[in-house]
């Protein structure tokens, strides 16, 4: 594996970012959506959009030879994971696992006792193999997206 470096999100790496989701989204995620769904979610993936939350949301990105492969982003307030994409010729090398690790610990030192997500299906056995659990089943909302919510005790 190539050197990996962690690093707090910062705005500028909101343009890769954005390409690293909406790509990886699309080859992953999209297909659980509805047409409208999935084209709402792609226009809101643009720099200036995720620039404006990287001020509002914690964050890391993993970067290797300049290039970031792999980001997290989760509301501190809500303990959230919002964001969890990892580039597809970089997966099963623990990438998530660590930038998870990362938020976890950030969260614990804030006092947080638990940790959400609203996992795509694909992400399901990645959320459980770090110890997550189904909190009820599949929600479809009304415009169309589709996610599984977990949770794991952090405390
Ligand atoms: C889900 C995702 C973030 C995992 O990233 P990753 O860096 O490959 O994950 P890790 O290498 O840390 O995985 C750790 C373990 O989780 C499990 N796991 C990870 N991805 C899995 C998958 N697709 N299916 C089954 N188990 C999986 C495996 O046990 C893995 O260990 P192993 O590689 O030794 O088998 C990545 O596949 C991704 O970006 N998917 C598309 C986008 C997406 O669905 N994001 C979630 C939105 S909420």
């Amino acid at each position: 594996m190539l050197f990996m470096v962690f690093q707090k999100i910062k705005e500028n790496h909101a343009k890769q970012i954005s390409i690293l989701i909406k790509k990886t989204f699309i080859e992953f995620v999209a297909h659980t959506f509805t047409n409208v769904a999935k084209n709402e979610f792609i226009s809101h993936i643009n720099e200036e959009n995720i620039m404006n939350l990287i001020n509002d949301y914690a964050g890391y990105v993993a970067i290797t030879d300049s290039n970031i492969v792999g980001v997290i982003m989760a509301k501190q307030d809500k303990n959230k994971i919002t964001a969890l994409f990892v580039d597809k010729k970089h997966h099963h090398k623990g990438i998530a696992t660590k930038l998870v690790n990362k938020i976890i610990s950030d969260f614990k030192k804030q006092g947080a006792k638990s940790i959400r997500c609203w996992a795509s299906f694909y992400a399901v056995p990645f959320y459980q193999h770090q110890g997550f659990k189904k909190t009820r089943g599949v929600v479809k909302t009304k415009k169309g997206y589709t996610y599984q919510p977990m949770k794991k005790i952090i405390c």
